[in-house]
């Protein structure tokens, strides 16, 4: 497939970007020759701006996604390309004519003044042509990735605005295939395939009233035999290439998915020996894409040769028929001539309109699929009216509160709990009661299908996402890390702080061991996910950057559970430092971290059902006496 401009203009070759996008593949790159030359040109542009981009989670445009909407904003550009794109095609189609004119004015009548003017004409036109098409390329060029610049910082704002529950439910490998081969496809459709998708019929109208104009009998002949042939043959192009094309993007869907997951689960692929088994079956994922490339490269290789053997058989006939027309003097030979070049002009458009419309098709399937994914709204939304959560004292209440992650489903019933401005309040229960459900609402990742969550009275559906969540720090069991220095992690609330602050935390949670130990002190990278560090020492870096943001409030969804028994006592310190002053909800599944907060609540199968401190919880003697037995008895 080409989607260059008119064919024989001197830039018809396709951009790396638009062969790997119709591979349905996510641009790999610069060829690394291409790279200092890339270098160089990028040396003498001017520096660029920092963008600004105004983020909100409520303000963005709800209106369905259409490419018409898209571009309506740009408008005056595409009209510019297309005032180029006609100055261009009627500059390189003014050639045959030119050529029937010498012909037919100067070689057949032996006019060699009249033969240099033509000459000079033609080198004109093309000269036309030749900067059009420059200015032309250049300003679509510049045009298309203003597009795809703006189209990708919207999807990626819309990802960041999704609420949790989008990302439990959505495939990372199909979040990725949105950004990649999904906008690739977008791609070649701005960097030149609309404004040649204009070139291309533009120039077919052209030669049509040209062939018209130079010979209504031959022109009949032409649309009436050609033309029906052609377009049979084009019509089942259209719909066998839809076909393939949406089987390779479906099976590239897959390649990604099963690529990022296997990224992102190697270490237990890895344990559970399961690396020959995915390398198979990544052949076999990998294996249905070559397929379906492949058979989409059979309906290319039929129609191809196909269609240029009707455009042949078509001249040879109107070369036999015009032919004639010339012997019995009813058409000069130039005439013929021009005719016979503006027939092979005319074929070379019909080929790249379909190929073109394929493209738009697979940008169609594109703007659909964004279209989709733009119009999510996140679950978890901030209210139009949404104030500013003040500076809070830190009084958490859950009043009756009921929620399932599937309404039909409930997780926590009916569950009503007071946490004091200061209190430190241990959540414990079995795995699955509903524990981390406590911890997502009041952190305002999920809201509740019945009762309220506040903090000082204030229901958290009120207020603005940012200043909520300013004031509370939440400590996953799994802390995530990631790609960057230790002081990066650990500020990451923070960006401002000092390196005296990041050091400060880090100590006070004991993990100034780590830091000494490396050469590089704060600077020491943390690899992907934290996997150079023990599940100990990322728990522990997840404390530090909960320390450094001084949260009013502060979540710990067991936190601790990963710190061996050896580090406990330092653990405990730790946890004192970083509790202090602070409303506080620890969900332990470490009895001596729970003994030591003020309050105990017990959570079982969604509901409250004993709350007090230690001693009074021992003296009840239910589930939590029970919990203390066991682990008395063990100790
Ligand atoms: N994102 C989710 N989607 C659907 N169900 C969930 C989700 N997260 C947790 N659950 C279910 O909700 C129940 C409570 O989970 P959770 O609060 O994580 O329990 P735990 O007390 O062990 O922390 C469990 O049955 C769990 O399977
Ligand atoms: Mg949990």
């Amino acid at each position: 497939m080409s989607f260059g401009p008119p064919v024989g203009s001197p830039f018809s070759g396709p951009s790396a970007s638009q062969s790997s996008a119709r591979a349905g593949l996510p641009f790999a790159g610069m060829p690394s020759e291409l790279a200092a030359r890339a270098e160089e040109i990028l040396a003498e542009e001017p520096e660029h701006r920092r963008p600004e981009i105004t983020f909100s989670p409520a303000d963005y445009d709800r209106r369905p996604f259409t490419l018409r909407r898209f571009l309506s904003p740009h408008r005056g550009a595409l009209a510019v390309a297309v005032v180029l794109v006609v100055i261009e095609t009627v500059a390189f189609q003014a050639g045959p004519l030119l050529i029937q004119i010498g012909l037919d004015r100067a070689i057949v009548p032996r006019q060699a003044e009249v033969l240099a003017i033509v000459a000079i004409a033609y080198v004109a036109a093309i000269a036309v042509n030749a900067l059009a098409a420059r200015a032309r390329i250049l300003f679509t060029g510049r045009l298309g990735e203003r597009l795809m610049y703006e189209l990708r910082i919207r999807v990626f704002s819309h990802l960041q605005r999704q609420s949790l529950d989008f990302y439990t439910d959505q495939k990372s490998g199909v979040i990725l295939t949105r950004m990649t081969s999904d906008i690739d496809a977008l791609a070649a459709l701005f960097q030149d395939g609309l404004v040649n998708l204009a070139v291309q019929l533009l120039t077919l109208v052209v030669i049509t009233i040209i062939l018209v104009a130079l010979n209504p009998v031959l022109a009949a002949i032409t649309l009436l035999a050609v033309v029906p042939a052609m377009a049979a043959l084009t019509w089942w192009f259209r719909g066998a290439s839809e076909r393939t094309y949406r089987h390779v993007r479906e099976k590239i869907a897959n390649v990604l998915a099963d690529l990022s997951e296997n990224l992102a689960g190697m270490r237990i692929i890895v344990a559970n020996n399961r690396r020959r088994h995915n390398a198979i079956h990544h052949a076999n994922v990998v294996g249905e894409h070559r397929d379906a490339n492949v058979s989409a490269s059979t309906v290319g290789a039929i129609y191809g040769p196909a269609n240029e053997a009707v455009g042949v058989i078509g001249q040879a006939v109107l070369l036999l028929i015009g032919g004639r027309m010339v012997l019995d003097g009813s058409l000069t030979v130039g005439e013929l001539f021009a005719f016979l070049l503006y027939l092979t002009a005319f074929f070379a458009p019909i080929q790249q309109l379909v190929q073109l419309y394929n493209a738009y098709q697979s940008g169609q399937a594109a703007v659909a699929k964004l279209r989709d994914l733009l119009a999510l709204d996140p679950a978890v939304a901030e209210a139009p009216d949404a104030s500013e959560l003040p500076p809070i004292d830190g009084r958490i209440e859950l009043a009756s509160v009921g929620f399932g992650y599937d309404p039909a489903v409930p997780v926590l019933r009916d569950l009503s709990l007071v946490v004091e401005p200061g209190e430190t309040i241990a959540v414990v229960g079995p795995t699955g009661a509903g524990k981390s459900t406590v911890a997502k609402l009041v952190t305002r990742f999920y809201d509740p299908d019945n009762g309220a969550v506040s903090i000082d009275g204030i229901d958290l559906r009120t207020v603005t996402l940012h200043s909520l969540r300013s004031q509370l720090g939440v400590v996953p069991q799994e802390p995530f890390l990631f790609n960057r220095s230790i002081r990066d992690n650990v500020a990451f609330a923070r960006p401002d702080a000092g390196d005296e602050e990041v050091l400060a935390a880090c100590r006070a949670v004991g993990l100034d061991d780590l830091i000494d130990r490396h050469d590089d002190g704060l600077d020491a990278l943390v690899h992907e996910r934290g996997s150079s560090l023990s599940s100990g020492e990322r728990q522990l870096l997840a404390l530090a950057r909960a320390f450094l943001a001084r949260p009013r409030v502060l979540v710990l969804d067991e936190a601790t559970s990963n710190l061996d028994l050896v580090s406990e006592s330092k653990i405990e310190a730790a946890l004192d430092v970083v509790l202090e002053g602070r409303t506080a909800i620890i969900i332990a599944h470490r009895l001596a971290t729970a003994m030591r907060a003020d309050r105990i609540a017990v959570i079982e199968d969604g509901r409250l059902t004993e709350i007090g401190n230690h001693a009074e919880l021992v003296a009840l003697g239910g589930h939590y006496a029970s919990m203390h037995a066991a682990w008395v008895a063990h100790t």
